[in-house]
């Protein structure tokens, strides 16, 4: 933190803070794998191999301890990336904390128990290890419906055994409906719920999960504070806003805020990631990068000192809650 007295009240980046319950510990800043996937589709660029394993190299050497990953990112390319760079460091350093996704298999959708228990083994196959602190089920909404997910034989009574036997440490939960997460940490099963693109300068959805999150011990954990990439990149560059076409209003919001950023001489990115970090209901908060350089930049982006009035000014750019996902 600074003396600075315009700067607003956001975190050290590099500090490590409890992950919920876990006893685990985690920089406010996690960072997310699946732009360097190459998922052309979702992004608009490919990233080949020797540029992911050097970002995943850039993320070890740097700041932050928390690496964020799935089964399904790139069809398992991104383990296998994640995996090939933890080969050759002799595995997870001390202290970092990796999570990656249990998810339904990609050609048939099954999402039973033991489709979770194949997921697992193909995870820890992929990253070369026997062990992972942190294992969300990654995504029901488009597979099984909450009561199909937590029946005898579904895939969270599968993870519950994985973790009883040590396989895996810490269970979460990952998805978009805030409804549906909401639901799922209320079985006490979860430790930490990911929910992205719905607590960012452009969208509010989430406020009722974080709250919940809070009130029940659950770390949350907020993905993607540029949208997948319009509020880094800009809606020109940019102008899908979570993997999706979105509306033309939110693209003016975002080229207003553009402007307003711009008179204060901050980053449009910063003050996107700093909508998150600054929130003390926010666990940790995942970038998702596919270059090295991001590292630096991320944690740049992460210090800029952003005056108190230019949150208000935002603020009024706010899309209104027509233009949200849910
Ligand atoms: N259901 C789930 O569990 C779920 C859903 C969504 C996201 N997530 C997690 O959250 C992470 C974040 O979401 P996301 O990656 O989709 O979206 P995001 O973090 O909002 O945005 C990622 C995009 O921002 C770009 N970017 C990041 N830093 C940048 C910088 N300093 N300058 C220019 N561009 C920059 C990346 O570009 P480059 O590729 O060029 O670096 C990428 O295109 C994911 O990677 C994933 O780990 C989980």
């Amino acid at each position: 933190m600074t003396d600075d007295p315009t700067r607003d009240a956001s975190p050290d980046p590099a500090e490590r803070r409890a992950f919920g319950r876990t006893g685990l510990t985690v920089t406010p800043v996690c960072i997310g794998t699946s732009p360097l996937s190459s998922m052309p589709a979702l992004y608009g660029y490919a990233v080949d191999q020797d540029r992911a394993e050097a970002t995943v190299e850039a993320v070890l050497d740097g700041p932050f301890n928390f690496l964020d990953t799935s089964n399904n990112y790139g069809g398992g390319s991104a383990e296998l990336r994640i995996g090939a760079v933890l080969r050759r460091r002799g595995g997870i350093p001390d202290g970092f904390v990796l999570a990656t996704k249990a998810d339904a298999d990609p050609d048939s959708g099954d999402f039973s128990g033991e489709r979770v228990r194949r997921s697992v083994e193909e995870s820890l196959e992929r990253l070369g290890v026997d062990h992972v602190p942190m294992m969300y089920l990654h995504d029901p909404e488009y597979h099984v419906t909450f009561e199909e997910a937590m029946a005898p034989g579904g895939p969270v009574e599968a993870l519950v055994a994985l973790r009883d036997a040590g396989v895996v440490g810490h269970l979460g939960i990952a998805g978009g409906p805030v409804e549906l997460m909401r639901r799922f940490i209320r079985t006490g099963v979860f430790e930490a719920v990911i929910n992205h693109n719905r607590w960012t300068l452009v969208n509010r959805d989430a406020g009722p999960l974080l709250d919940e999150a809070v009130a029940r011990g659950v770390a949350f954990v907020n993905g993607a504070p540029y949208g997948g990439g319009m509020l880094v990149k800009g809606p020109d560059a940019q102008p899908r806003y979570a993997y999706r076409d979105t509306d033309e209003s939110v693209r003016e919001a975002v080229r207003s805020m553009q402007r307003v950023c711009a008179a204060h001489n901050v980053p449009l990115a910063a003050a996107a990631l700093q909508f998150s970090l600054r929130d003390p209901r926010v666990t940790s908060t995942i970038v998702g990068v596919s270059e090295p350089a991001r590292i630096r930049t991320t944690l740049d982006l992460a210090t800029t000192p952003i005056a108190p009035e230019l949150w208000d000014e935002l603020d009024r750019h706010t899309p209104s809650s027509e233009g949200w996902l849910d």
